[in-house]
């Protein structure tokens, strides 16, 4: 079973996987809190904590029924133990670390970014190495996937996340949240060559993403023309969405040539995970670099891209593979890079390495 209560999804889910590796979601829960943080333009942590004690249980319970199974048939709960909003974090962890204590089954705590980072190895049974590009509210990064707790941080943003991106552009446009999907259907109707907005650190070398600057040119624009008519605002989000599409296609196309370098796969991998990755401007564009790379781009179907508790099982599933559980110390953590070396898969690993 997975448990998923990091940031505005309260979400359970059971998987199953055979000994090939073959995977199945035998359930699948998620409940988007999105009515309860509309009014406030974002996700508001206290109430998000809030609405996951309320949730949570009657989630894991639907999870149950609609896979048919008692949660006493589950053979270990895993669980995002971060990073996250901590409230909501202290939520799900402690709701399992009570069901594994009372159900005798193991506690394994999951990073929420390895979460996204296997979800491709579920979906599409993908090997290592591959190039995972994470695109959400809150991360925007290169990571090179080498193994089960094996993550290189190939580049980062250095100020805001793309999807914070959207959801600040929208905001500024008058538009609900979460912004994404607002600005992507808007842009349609814009003429993306309208606005020249900048786009940071594109020329410069390196991986990593800056999009605070491209957010203030798109406020200054709009107070430039302000008051906005309708076509105003469907001109800034196609200029907005075309200006990131050149970015994230110009640093994916670099991340893949150093991929090749590094690790001269025969056939290199792109995957692309998180709610940005919904956008279709920008899966297109990706999907160009990879042809262009001689790459294959997986982006798992949206409902696994962005957050859910099935990825969070998967993980587990992973990690249970390797003997790496937790004991009910695991801590609650708002910060948790997964550039840290991971001792309990190191640890898991060297004792297979030295088995006879
Ligand atoms: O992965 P996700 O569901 O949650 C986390 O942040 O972990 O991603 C949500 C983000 C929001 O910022 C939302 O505006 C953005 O993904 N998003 C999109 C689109 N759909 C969702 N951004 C651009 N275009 C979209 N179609
Ligand atoms: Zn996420």
């Amino acid at each position: 079973m997975g448990i998923e209560s990091s940031c505005d999804e309260t979400a359970a889910a059971i998987v199953r996987a055979d000994k090939t590796g073959k995977a199945t979601i035998l359930s699948d829960v998620v409940r988007s809190q999105i009515a309860e943080h509309k009014d406030f333009g974002g996700v508001v942590p206290e109430l998000a904590a809030r609405a996951h004690v309320v949730h949570l249980d009657q989630i894991i319970a639907r999870a149950c029924t609609n896979a048919s199974h008692t949660l006493s048939q589950v053979d270990a709960i895993a669980v995002t133990a971060g990073p996250g909003l901590i409230g909501g974090v202290l939520v799900g962890l402690t709701t399992a670390k009570a069901l594994c204590a009372a159900l005798n089954k193991p506690l394994i705590g999951i990073n929420h970014l390895e979460a996204h980072a296997l979800t491709a190895r579920l979906t599409n049974n993908i090997q290592f190495p591959y190039l995972l590009l994470l695109v959400s509210g809150g991360h925007t990064q290169f990571i090179a996937v080498t193994g089960v707790g094996e993550y290189q941080i190939w580049g980062t943003t250095i100020d805001d996340a793309l999807g914070e991106a959207f959801d600040k552009t929208a905001k500024m446009l008058g538009l609900d949240y979460p912004g994404g999907p607002q600005v992507e259907h808007l842009a349609k109707n814009g003429d993306k060559n309208r606005f020249k907005f900048p786009r940071p650190l594109l020329n410069r070398p390196g991986l990593d993403f800056s999009f605070s600057g491209l957010k203030t040119a798109v406020r200054l624009a709009a107070e430039k023309i302000a008051p906005l008519s309708e076509q105003d605002v469907a001109d800034i989000c196609a200029s907005f969405q075309h200006t990131v599409t050149i970015i994230l296609a110009k640093r994916s196309a670099n991340a893949l040539e150093r991929f090749k370098q590094e690790f001269s796969p025969q056939n290199p991998t792109l995957v692309v995970a998180g709610g940005v990755a919904a956008n279709k401007a920008i899966a297109k564009a990706l999907d160009n670099v990879a042809i262009q790379a001689n790459a294959r781009l997986i982006v798992p179907p949206l409902n696994l891209c962005t957050d859910n508790a099935a990825m969070v099982a998967w993980a587990g599933i992973e990690r249970f593979r390797l003997g790496a559980f937790d004991d009910f110390s695991c801590p609650a953590r708002a910060r948790w890079p997964l550039s840290e070396p991971d001792m309990h898969v190191l640890n898991s690993k060297s004792k297979f390495e030295s088995a006879p």
